[in-house]
C-alpha cells in the first residue's frame, strides 16, 4: 500500500481532464481501505470511483482514494429471482454484461452507462425508462469518520431523479463498498415504453425481444447519440432536466410551440435541458478543444487538452443563456471539483 504523490488524474476521469492529485492511492480490498482511512496525516480525503460524473477544475490537494474493489457474487436465489452483490470498483457496464450472460434481467436498459457500481446509487443512474433504484436492494458503506460499516436499505436512500441520500445529508461521509441487486431469472419485465427502443427493435425486425435484445438496442441508441468517453472526453449529461411550474410551461408554449415535456404532477412539468440548450444555439458549437456535442446538447465534450475551467465556464455561459431565454435555471448534474 503506497501513496503516490503528484500524479495526473487524466486516466481516472471520463472527461479526460489533466488535473493533478497531490496524493493518490488505489485500494483493492477493504483492509487497505480501512488502513488508508486511519492515516491521520491526510485528514481530507476525496473518494474516486469511475470518474464518470465529475469535472476536475483544479489540482486536488486532498488524498484521492481510488476505489478498486472487485468481485461479483450470488447471495441467494430461487426459481424466479437472484440477489447479486457487486463490489464498488466493478465497471458498471461490465457488470451489466455479466448479468445478461447469466440471463439475469433488470439492468439491460442501463447498458453502456459509464462509471462504476459503487457510484451508481449516488446519483441513481437512469436511462430509457429504468433507474438503478428499480433493482437496488441495499448497499454496504463505510462511515469515513468512525470506520463502521453500515447497510443502507432502499428506503434509507431517498432515491429520486439523479438523486439520493449520498448527494444530500450523507454526502462525503460514506464510501460505498458493494451494492446488492434483485434481478429476475425468468418472466423478465421488459421496459420498452421509451420510443427509441421500440423503433430500434422494429428496425432490427425483432418481435419478441430478449433482455439481450433490449441491451443491444440501448447500446445502439446510446452509440448514435452519446460520445464514447474513450474517444471524446465527456461526462454524459452535464445538466439535469429541469422541472418547472405548469403555468410557466404554458407561457413558454406560446413562443415555442414545439417545446417537449414530461408531466411530473398536476402542477409541474419536466423539460429536456438538451432541447433548451439546442434552442439556445449551443448544439455542436466548438470552442477550440472543447464544446457541446453535435448529437446531444446535454453533453459537454473535451476534444483533448481542455481544462476543467474551460468547460466550467462554458457550462456557466449555457446556464446564463438558458436563464435569459426561457427563465429556467438548469442545474449541473456532474460534481464540480
Ligand atoms: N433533445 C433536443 N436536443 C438535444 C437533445 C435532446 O431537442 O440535443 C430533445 C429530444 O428531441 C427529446 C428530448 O430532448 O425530445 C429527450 O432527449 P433524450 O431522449 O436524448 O433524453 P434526455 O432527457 O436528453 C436523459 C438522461 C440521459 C439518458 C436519456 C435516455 C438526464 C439528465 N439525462 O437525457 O442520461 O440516457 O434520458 O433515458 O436525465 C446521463 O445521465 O449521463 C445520461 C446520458
Amino acid at each position: 500500500m503506497q501513496i503516490q504523490q503528484n500524479i495526473s488524474l487524466k486516466n481516472y476521469n471520463t472527461f479526460g481532464i489533466d488535473a493533478k492529485a497531490k496524493h493518490f492511492i488505489s485500494v483493492a480490498n477493504t483492509e487497505d481501505l480501512n488502513n488508508v482511512l486511519d492515516l491521520s496525516n491526510y485528514p481530507d480525503k476525496l473518494i474516486l470511483g469511475g470518474g464518470s460524473n465529475m469535472l476536475l477544475t483544479q489540482k486536488q490537494d486532498k488524498l484521492v482514494i481510488h476505489i478498486n474493489l472487485k468481485g461479483i457474487s450470488v447471495e441467494k436465489e430461487d426459481e424466479d429471482y437472484v440477489f447479486v452483490r457487486a463490489n464498488a470498483g466493478e465497471n458498471w457496464h461490465e457488470f451489466v454484461v455479466w448479468c445478461l450472460n447469466q440471463n439475469y434481467g433488470g439492468l439491460e436498459n442501463l447498458s453502456l452507462i459509464p462509471g462504476n457500481v459503487g457510484t451508481a446509487p449516488i446519483q441513481n443512474i437512469g436511462a430509457y425508462g429504468v433507474e438503478l433504484k428499480d433493482t437496488f436492494v441495499s448497499c454496504d458503506a463505510i462511515h469515513m469518520a468512525s470506520k463502521e460499516t453500515k447497510t443502507f436499505l432502499k428506503e434509507d436512500c431517498n432515491f429520486g431523479y439523479r438523486n439520493s441520500i449520498f448527494k444530500q445529508e450523507a454526502k462525503g461521509k460514506f464510501i460505498l463498498t458493494s451494492v446488492l441487486f434483485k434481478l429476475t431469472k425468468r418472466n423478465h419485465r421488459l421496459h420498452m415504453d421509451y420510443g427509441a427502443i421500440t423503433s430500434e427493435l422494429e428496425s432490427q425486425n425483432i418481435d419478441n425481444p430478449t433482455i439481450k435484445d433490449i441491451s443491444n438496442a440501448v447500446i445502439a441508441i446510446r452509440e448514435s447519440k452519446l460520445p464514447n468517453p474513450k474517444v471524446i472526453g465527456n461526462s454524459g449529461s452535464f445538466f439535469k432536466n429541469p422541472v418547472i411550474p405548469k403555468a410557466h410551461f404554458i407561457k413558454l408554449q406560446e413562443n415555442f410551440s414545439d417545446i417537449p415535456s414530461y408531466i411530473i404532477s398536476e402542477a409541474a412539468v419536466k423539460v429536456p435541458a438538451g432541447w433548451l440548450i439546442e434552442k439556445a444555439g449551443f448544439k455542436g458549437k466548438r470552442f477550440g478543444n472543447y464544446g457541446v456535442h453535435k448529437n446531444q446538447a446535454l453533453v459537454l465534450v473535451n476534444y483533448g487538452g481542455a481544462s476543467g475551467l474551460d468547460i466550467l465556464n462554458l457550462s456557466k455561459l449555457i446556464q446564463k443563456t438558458v436563464q435569459r431565454l426561457f427563465d429556467i435555471s438548469i442545474e449541473a448534474e456532474v460534481n464540480i471539483l
